[in-house]
């Protein structure tokens, strides 16, 4: 009999997790001028500490401030101020869940109107067809470079859990600076961290090493990876299995299963390369294939909003259950499960012609969710697509020129 979704979980660093659900990763932009977390953050993660998850991941939290992922992300680098952070630990903690801090380098895929460092390992820009020119071509990290993100990591791990949180994620997913080491598409170097697959999660490996090693045995380490690219000639399930093998021998606590990028959204269920996914739990056929081998626990995220469905993760063989999009409509899903077992979470599924539009306002209408929660307010379940687009388009362009105010002498 495998367990049920509400069974606590021990993890590889002995933590224990009160049930298998998971609030995964949403970057908020909710974060104040000086990049720290605020009242709005507080006000969301008590909603989601609250709601009765296990384990919450935050969102990305940068390591670099001048490498973001997006206007009012949260960046922790070695003099941050650390209060806001402490706080936000604290909150996350209440109710007997954990938190872990997501910890991410965007590499190339840092919008054009932000600025800033737009590394990658090699110079090949997104190709997002008519919309390529939101982004800037990327230049090809150096030793020195590589060194400086690793070295980033750690340090951000490190004051993560002087602050109080219980592990890391790294995100090594969704065609971030990671991913795009990962995969053959995004990385074309000769040297020792490019070519083979042992080469091209080189940089991975060092950075999981480097947390190990510089942060308490109890520490949660956890790894975002995706079980493919779903781009032709990308990353594959073999090779993400192969990186999961890798991964083993360094006191992994979890590896959570993704797909895709921003060129090939599969982590909003489509893909770039004819392979279909599931309905629900996009993942899932991938993550039970990779779970079957490997002795690091596996978690998918992607698709899930029934409990039926999160059951049958983890009787899939899956030991957590990531839960995105849901918990921004319903932060109490995980509560009212146990009660009415047969609410359906939700997750928009725009489906315009343009596709990378639809994403955006997937997207743009569960961050609506999260302004909306952060701001002490109830959910808008019906809100409109396009009038969510336009308010996040409208938000994006203040907040990004907060930040280059904020930065003009170091963004170019
Ligand atoms: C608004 C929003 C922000 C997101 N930000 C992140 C992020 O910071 N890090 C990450 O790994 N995934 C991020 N994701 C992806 C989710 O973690 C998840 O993989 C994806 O939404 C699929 O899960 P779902 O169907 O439950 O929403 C984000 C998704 C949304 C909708």
């Amino acid at each position: 009999m495998t367990a049920n979704v509400y069974d606590s979980f021990t993890l590889p660093s002995g933590g224990v997790l009160k049930n298998r659900l998971v609030k995964a990763a949403m970057e908020e932009n909710l974060a104040n001028a000086q990049q720290l977390p605020d009242q709005a953050l507080f006000n969301l993660y008590d909603a989601w500490a609250k709601g009765g998850v296990g384990l919450i991941i935050t969102g990305n939290v940068m390591i670099d401030h001048l490498a973001m992922t997006g206007p009012g992300g949260v960046a922790l680098e070695k003099d941050s101020n650390l209060e806001p952070f402490k706080k936000l630990a604290q909150i996350g903690k209440q109710n007997g869940t954990h938190i872990w801090m997501q910890i991410n380098h965007p590499g190339r895929q840092v919008f054009k109107k932000m600025g800033g460092k737009v590394l990658s390992p090699s110079d090949i820009a997104l190709n997002m067809g008519k919309h390529s020119n939101l982004f800037t071509q990327p230049k090809a990290m150096n030793e020195e470079e590589i060194k400086d993100v690793i070295e980033r990591f750690t340090v951000t791990a490190k004051r993560a859990q002087e602050a109080g949180f219980n592990g890391v994620e790294i995100h090594a997913a969704h065609g971030y600076l990671l991913a795009q080491f990962l995969s053959p598409l995004t990385n074309k170097r000769e040297d020792q961290w490019g070519g083979s697959l042992e080469n091209r999660a080189r940089l991975l490996l060092e950075v999981v090493k480097s947390v190990r090693a510089n942060c308490d045995r109890e520490f949660a380490v956890a790894v975002k990876l995706n079980s493919a690219d779903f781009q032709r000639g990308g990353f594959d399930v073999d090779d993400a299995l192969n990186v999961v093998k890798m991964l083993e021998p360094f006191g992994v606590d979890v590896v959570e299963l993704s797909g895709g990028s921003y060129e090939a959204p599969a982590m909003q269920g489509r893909t770039a390369d004819q392979r279909t996914l599931a309905r629900e739990a996009y993942f899932l056929e991938f993550a039970a294939k990779i779970a079957e081998q490997s002795s690091i626990p596996i978690m998918t995220t992607g698709g899930i909003k029934r409990l039926p469905i999160a059951q049958q993760v983890i009787d899939s063989g899956v030991a957590l259950v990531g839960l995105a999009s849901a918990l921004a409509f319903n932060p109490e899903l995980p509560n009212h499960w146990q009660h009415v077992p047969g609410v359906v979470g939700t997750i928009p599924q725009v489906a315009w012609k343009d596709k990378t539009l639809s994403g955006l306002a997937n997207m743009a209408l569960v961050k609506r969710q999260l302004r909306l929660l952060g701001a002490g307010k109830g959910v808008k379940v019906d809100a409109s697509p396009v009038y969510s687009l336009i308010l996040d388009q409208l938000r994006s362009a203040k907040l990004t020129k907060r930040y280059r105010k904020q930065y003009q002498n170091e963004v170019t």
